[in-house]
């Protein structure tokens, strides 16, 4: 199925990770126009040059999502860009452990904190208070994790980081229903993406191992896979999902 976005305006945080370019690229093949941002450049020419062919346009605007005034700034380059803020995929996050509680340092939990979930919380609020300017209403997803129900060993921070992703993204979509502003959270299992590349590696795991244990496809799942659930939540074929955490998982979360 095709959700088709023309002339939707669109944020996009994370843009140049795995799953954001391809949440990304997916938006832009489908009419919208797309601010991807990420915490640089780099990488950027090569995501806008591979949306050249449209038919949406896209815009890179780099930002760290926990400093508010670039968050401030992100949104107001993405309305000054192409217009009022129809939806926003909030995917920016960090993943770097390997220890249990304990043992995690003050610092780390404060970092992952800060980009996960201080991140979230503030791409979200200038999000809305755009969308609430406008008075049109939107759509906001925030790229939760199943760890957002059920944890990994030794993820102590990012496990926590999750779910608070998921308490924002109820506590919003609540209060901000009447508005027309919907919010939910995706929970992706195991994607093949830089991020859990690096986490298998410094776990000195292999592709069988994890995808065997945390999919009951026994492969991982594909960047695009995500991308679909959020063209899904981003269009008006979801108009009546909000506070919605739709698990795209390989079955994870069932089993
Ligand atoms: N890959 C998986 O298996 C998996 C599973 C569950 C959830 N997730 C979540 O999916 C989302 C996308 O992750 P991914 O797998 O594509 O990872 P990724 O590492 O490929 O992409 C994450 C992107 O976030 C950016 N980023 C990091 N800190 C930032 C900051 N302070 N400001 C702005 N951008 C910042 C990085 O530069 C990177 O491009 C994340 O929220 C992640 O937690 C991933």
């Amino acid at each position: 199925m095709t959700h088709q976005l023309t002339g939707r305006n669109a944020i996009v945080t994370g843009a140049t990770g795995g799953m954001g370019r391809a949440i990304t690229r997916q938006l832009v093949s489908v009419g919208a126009n797309v601010t991807a941002s990420d915490l640089s450049d780099e990488g950027a020419d090569e995501l806008v040059a591979s949306c050249a062919e449209g038919p949406g346009a896209i815009n890179f605007q780099p930002a760290n999502v926990s400093q508010a005034d670039e968050v401030a700034a992100l949104v107001a380059a993405a309305t000054t860009s192409f217009g009022n803020l129809h939806c926003a995929v909030n995917a920016a996050a960090i993943e770097f452990e390997t220890v249990p509680l304990a043992q995690c340092t003050d610092e780390d939990f404060d970092r992952m904190m800060a980009v996960n979930t201080r991140g979230v919380f503030l791409s979200m609020k200038h999000e809305i208070l755009s969308m609430l300017e406008a008075g049109t209403g939107g759509s906001i997803v925030n790229i939760a994790s199943t760890n957002s129900f059920r944890p990994q060993h030794n993820q102590p921070a990012y496990t926590a980081s999750k779910h608070a992703v998921l308490g924002l993204t109820r506590s919003a979509a609540i209060d901000y229903a009447k508005t027309g502003i919907r919010v939910n959270a995706i929970c992706p299992g195991a994607i093949d993406t830089p991020m859990l590349r690096k986490a298998m590696e410094r776990r000195g795991r292999d592709v069988e191992d994890v995808a065997g244990r945390l999919s009951y496809f026994g492969r991982f799942g594909d960047a695009h896979e995500i991308a679909e659930a959020a063209l899904w939540l981003c269009s008006d074929a979801s108009s009546f999902t909000t506070g919605h955490a739709l698990a795209v998982d390989g079955g994870m979360l069932a089993g």
